[in-house]
């Protein structure tokens, strides 16, 4: 099957261990759609698996993220704005994994769901410290 999530030169950060992470969601996200469109047998037990990983894999990622943010001394407001919406997507992202983990079928809609917030993050969010960095000489 075609891939669903490609990654783009417009999502690189330029910061060498975000943008390997940032690599692996695509791929997961991708894997997941391929596991939801799949009508293979197993089809149901492979999105659960994918889904586990991505969660925990995540959630990692974002406390890698702030503990980077920390360390360069991001400024608020845009420290604030960044963490809260990790908050929001972590609460999201628990009730998701919880309701896969209890037999919900995950629907296209959420795969499309987390293909955008994790574009639309990464372009409007993550690259407002990237840019803090680069100015700062951080990297
Ligand atoms: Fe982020």
């Amino acid at each position: 099957m075609n891939r669903f999530f490609n990654w783009h030169s417009n999502l690189d950060t330029g910061i060498k261990d975000i943008d390997v992470q940032h690599r692996q969601l695509v791929d997961y996200i991708d894997e997941l759609y391929q596991a939801v469109m799949s009508s293979d047998i197993d089809a149901a037990s492979k999105v659960k698996q994918v889904v586990g990983k991505m969660y925990v894999y995540a959630a990692t990622h974002l406390t890698d993220e702030e503990e980077l943010l920390k360390r360069i001394n991001y400024p608020t407001p845009d420290f604030d704005k960044h963490i809260a919406e990790h908050d929001k997507f972590r609460a999201k992202m628990r009730d998701f994994e919880y309701s896969v983990q209890n037999g919900y079928p995950v629907t296209f809609q959420v795969v499309q769901f987390l293909k955008d917030w994790l574009t639309d993050h990464i372009k409007q969010t993550d690259m407002g410290y990237a840019e803090f960095m680069k100015q700062n000489k951080l990297m």
